[in-house]
């Protein structure tokens, strides 16, 4: 939006025509009924009391402000907290905001507008936030205990204050430092009808719960308190008990302890409670008059609670102790002197208190030392007060406005216009009020109102308020700003308005009447010592920490500096403070007397216009240059919009300056080139060559980003392109190397391929062949397995079967015999292993007669299966028999009935025979009588037919005794056994093979003779034991059998 576009008169005052008083006022008055309630006079702003809340604030708001630039959008106090945040930020230079105005015309509100915006666009992070919270939190601290409903503001700040905020170099908020100056201490024990007290004790009673009231002792009633007003308890639109919450919480937030809030408010509450302590008169038996208390319980109650002794106490409220250099005398106090001990006292604890938060918070929020700042510093003091009864206070009050009054007339109209003198501008001088003069009269070091005042405290002998008023007539009579009854009477004028103890100072905002009582009271802000010293004396830390002169090794005899002298120099080091920085100014105005909105009235608002002097504020304006800068930093600052300065000029500066903004083409109108400096008429000149600069810097950023950026995309390619080389050169290195593996393995696949094949090739020639054989083998193994298994699974079950299977192949056949043997072998092996020795001994005489006679005596298979039984005559049983054997050792081995052929005759005759281990015993049957006994080793031979029959020859040894007589023909019926047995003996005694001849045809000895024997067949076969013997011839014999 444009400057004059759709706005509601002139949003700048500037271009108001015509320029009077009037039209200004009109102006102000159309907007304000147009809800515009800021209008700029160049950069400042004249903000108008809405009393109501308008909706253009809150975070769009802010946004916007922030976006655009100060003449682009309607006037607003933000667009003014912008610039000066802006100029703080870029151009390094520190800020302050002046905000000045009467009391209610909106000041506080504006300085809270001015740190939200600030909060609100400056540096974010955790750190930064809580520095910010504990900044907005200050306020309604230090709102609550300096700020007050008066009639003239509900929420009346009674005391001054500075704060400087202070910021990085990147803009952000390191924290504050706050200057409070002189708080009205006089309210904390009386007020004006329809004012209240500071809002703490109400907002205390109100807001704390019954643990806490009953902690602090306090009754919720406001009533019950004699320093809180009667008739007004409550503000309209004022929830105390709320604020007394956010005020805690605000506290919390800044950084006070738990502790320290509860001690803040026990000191608070003590206040309070001492107002209550009620002073009579008492009798002294010296007649003077001597007060005391007449509630003790209330004393004891405060004793109690700061940990003091009430007759302590009591003693200080109603008693003064003198002290000189050789003796200390203790006077009593009249109840007049009592009550105004008590309420200096009242007073003094608060007012130390309420330094002792400032103090507190600055604690919190201070920054430290070594870190580089700039600062932004709001001033938001006590405004311009008229009363009706105006006192010390408010003379102080508008002594301070009186200063920034100057502050703002040095600035903005009389330096401004100097330069122009001094840079040679044509200048036509712009008249305007300068109030150096009433600053002077009151602050003036020898003869200034305050400094009478202080020589008036100072003077021994008898000091009273009227003699410094009439010090003051005789100084002042012919000061043009200064007027009394005396003076009038001088000049013969006569003000009926004008009392007897009063004097009057023609402020720059009007006449004021004050009333020279108190005035040196207030001045010396003294406390009897007694007090200070029992306040040092209680346990309550804090209440102790408010008195340190209380201390008595502390106290001195020298008199600490009175209030006037105190604030004068507060003053000025604020003044220097604002000197030194770039100011923005608010100006406020009060559009009505009743806090209504919607009311302007005109009058009212004259008058702020005129002694605010923004009239001549306009016109210095109008004629003048919006903005001056010298040669070089101008130069610096915008040289870069000319081809000709940029980048370098080696030029002079002035020529410089005059290259860029003749390359401009500007109007000559809007410039003037002074000796050092530029002047620039309108901002709108100034925003243009910002508007350049800051297209020509976005150029030159899109150089260097372009630059930039190219070196970096060339760079990065660069990087991407060797390692792009690096990655391929490693990639085809991989590439070969794995080829190469599979080409290797692969070759050695072939190779083996071939091989192979070769080497099948090769053996395939053998390969069938060798297949046969394989073949033949596997079948030979076949057959063999199955002729193994058949055989296994048909084993004869014994020795004596002689089924034996049959070989399949005739390959198998001498396998099978071999099989066969050494099965039966291994059978009878098996069998052998189980036979008892007796069993042997029977078997190897079977086996010697099967050696002798199988397959020659046709007997022999007859014997085979009956056993040797040795005995058949019953020799074990027969004693008689038994003596046949004689004295021969041994069994017997043989005994059985024989026969014995008669070799002569052939006749047959029974024998019983014996067979020893030595000798053949033969006996006769009938009687048991030896016929002979024939040596084993007389038995030459044996022979016996080959067939069934029992007939035998024993051939004797012709040698022998009994050979002599001839061989024995014997038939025995068990002849193999016992032949047998004759071969065993003859073996065991002589060891000599007794040769058994079988044969049919054999020679038998007869004494001399021998006898052939011929044995012959009967048809019977033989073996039934008989047997016929036929004598043929003598040497001849026929046997049949
Ligand atoms: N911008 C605003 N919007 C809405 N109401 C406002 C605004 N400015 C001031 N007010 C109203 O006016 C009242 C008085 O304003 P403020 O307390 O700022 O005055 P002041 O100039 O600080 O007075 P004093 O010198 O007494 O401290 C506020 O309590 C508020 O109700
Ligand atoms: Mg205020």
């Amino acid at each position: 939006m444009t400057l004059l576009e759709g706005s509601v008169g002139v949003e700048d005052l500037v271009l108001l025509e015509p320029l009077e008083q009037e039209s200004l006022l009109k102006n102000l008055q159309l907007r304000y009924e147009n809800r515009e309630i800021y209008t700029y006079i160049g950069n400042v702003l004249v903000s108008v009391n809405p009393y109501q809340q308008l909706p253009i604030y809150g975070p769009d708001f802010i946004a916007k402000y922030w976006d655009y630039t100060f003449y682009e959008l309607k006037p607003h106090i933000y667009a003014l907290a912008n610039v000066a945040y802006q100029s703080l930020k870029d151009r390094d230079r520190d800020q302050c905001i002046l905000i000045t105005g009467e009391s209610g015309a909106g000041k506080t509100e504006a300085s809270k507008l001015v740190m939200s915006y600030v909060a609100a666009v400056c540096g974010k992070g955790e750190q930064v936030n809580s520095v910010k919270e504990q900044l907005l939190q200050s306020n309604p601290v230090l709102e609550a205990f300096g700020n007050a409903k008066t009639i003239r503001n509900n929420n009346s700040s009674r005391f001054g204050k500075y704060m400087d905020i202070e910021f990085d170099f990147k803009g952000s908020p390191l924290g504050g430092v706050i200057t409070n100056y002189l708080l009205e201490k006089s309210r904390v024990v009386k007020q004006l009808e329809g004012e209240r007290n500071f809002h703490i004790f109400y907002q205390l009673l109100a807001g704390a719960d019954a643990q806490l009231l009953k902690a602090l002792k306090l009754e919720k009633d406001t009533i019950s308190y004699a320093y809180l007003s009667r008739k007004v308890s409550s503000v309209d639109g004022m929830d105390d008990a709320s604020n007394f919450k956010a005020v805690q919480s605000a506290m919390a937030v800044i950084g006070f302890s738990e502790d320290e809030i509860r001690q803040v408010l026990e000191v608070t509450a003590l206040v309070l409670k001492l107002g209550n302590v009620e002073l009579v008169d008492e009798f002294q038996a010296n007649g003077i008059s001597a007060s005391g208390i007449r509630n003790a319980r209330g004393i004891e109650e405060i004793g109690e609670m700061v940990g003091l002794n009430s007759e302590e106490l009591e003693r200080a409220l109603c008693s003064r102790t003198m002290e000189t250099a050789k003796e200390k005398v203790v006077t009593a106090l009249s109840v007049i002197q009592a009550q105004y001990a008590r309420d200096a006292l009242a007073k003094n604890i608060y007012s130390r208190l309420f330094n002792w938060i400032v103090n507190r918070i600055n604690e919190s929020i201070k920054v430290g030392t070594g870190e580089k700042k700039k600062v932004m510093g709001v001033l938001d003091i006590y405004g311009f007060e008229i009363l009706e009864d105006n006192s010390f206070e408010q003379f102080v009050i508008n002594y301070c406005n009186e200063k920034l009054q100057q502050v703002f007339i040095e600035m903005t109209l009389r330096e401004e216009q100097e330069e122009y003198k001094r840079e040679g501008i044509p200048w036509t001088q712009v008249d305007y009020f300068d109030n150096g003069i009433i600053c002077n009269l009151i602050e003036h070091n020898q003869q200034g109102i305050l400094a009478m005042l202080d020589e008036e405290c100072l003077r021994p002998g008898v000091v009273s308020d009227s003699t410094f008023l009439a010090k003051l007539n005789q100084l002042f009579s012919k000061h043009g700003y200064y007027e009394s009854k005396v003076t009038q009477n001088a000049q013969h004028q006569y003000d009926h308005t004008m009392g007897l103890s009063c004097f009057r100072i023609c402020h720059y905002a009007g006449k004021v009447t004050y009333s020279v009582n108190g005035f040196i009271d207030k001045n010396n802000d003294l406390l009897f010592r007694d007090l200070s010293q029992a306040m040092w004396n209680a346990q309550h830390p804090l209440l102790r920490s408010l008195f340190p002169e209380g201390d008595p090794k502390q106290a001195s005899l020298k008199r600490p500096p009175t209030a006037g002298a105190q604030f004068k120099s507060s003053v000025a080091i604020l003044m220097k403070n604002l000197y030194s920085k770039n100011p923005n100014y608010i100006r406020c105005i009060k559009p009505n007397e009743h806090q209504q909105r919607g009311q302007f009235s005109s009058e009212l608002v004259a008058v702020q216009v005129r002694y605010l002097g923004l009239l001549e504020n306009v016109r210095v304006r109008r004629a003048g240059y919006a903005y001056r800068q010298l040669y070089g930093p101008f130069l610096e600052r915008y040289r870069l919009l000319s081809r000709s300065t940029w980048p370098r000029w080696n030029g002079g500066e002035r020529e410089g300056v005059e290259k860029v903004l003749g390359e401009l083409s500007m109007s000559s109108e809007e410039l003037a080139f002074g000796k050092t400096k530029i002047f620039i008429r309108s901002p709108k000149t100034l925003f243009y060559l910002e508007e350049q600069r800051r297209l020509r810097l976005q150029q030159l950023a899109t150089l260097i980003q372009k630059t930039y950026r190219g070196w970096r995309c060339r760079t990065y390619y660069q990087l991407m392109r060797k390692s792009q080389i690096l990655i391929s050169a490693w990639f085809r290195g991989n590439m070969q190397k794995k080829r190469y593996g599979k080409i290797k393995a692969s070759t050695l696949l072939i190779q083996a391929f071939v091989r192979g094949w070769k080497v099948r090739k090769n053996y395939r020639k053998y390969f069938r062949s060798g297949a046969s054989l394989t073949l033949a083998n596997f079948i030979y193994k076949n057959i063999a397995r199955k002729f193994l298994l058949g055989l296994k699974n048909n084993l004869p079950a014994s020795v004596l079967d002689k089924n034996w299977p049959m070989a399949p192949y005739r390959c198998f056949t001498r396998a099978n015999q071999e099989l066969q043997q050494l099965f039966y072998r291994w059978k009878c092996k098996k069998f052998r292993d189980q036979l008892s020795p007796k069993q042997v001994e029977i078997l190897r005489e079977k086996l010697c007669a099967s050696e002798l006679f199988k397959g020659k005596k046709a007997s022999y298979p007859q014997s085979v299966p009956i056993p040797f039984h040795g005995d058949y005559i019953g020799l074990q049983g027969n004693p008689k028999m038994q003596k046949l054997k004689g004295k021969e050792e041994g069994p017997v081995l043989v005994a059985e009935t024989v026969k014995k052929v008669n070799r002569g005759n052939g006749k047959i005759s029974s024998r019983i025979l014996l067979l020893t281990k030595g000798h053949v015993i033969l006996a006769d049957a009938k009687n048991s009588q030896v016929k002979t006994v024939i040596g084993l080793d007389s038995v030459a031979g044996v022979s016996v037919t080959s067939f069934k029959d029992g007939l035998f020859t024993l051939h004797l040894s012709e040698i022998s005794s009994v050979g002599s007589k001839g061989d024995f023909l014997l038939v025995s019926e068990h002849v193999i056994e016992l032949l047998t047995r004759i071969y065993q003996a003859v073996l065991n005694a002589t060891q000599r093979q007794l040769p058994i001849t079988v044969t049919d045809e054999f020679s038998v000895r007869f004494k001399e003779n021998d006898v052939a024997v011929k044995v012959i067949q009967s048809p019977g076969g033989g073996g039934n034991g008989k047997l016929s013997c036929k004598k043929k011839g003598s040497h001849h014999l026929e046997v049949a059998v």
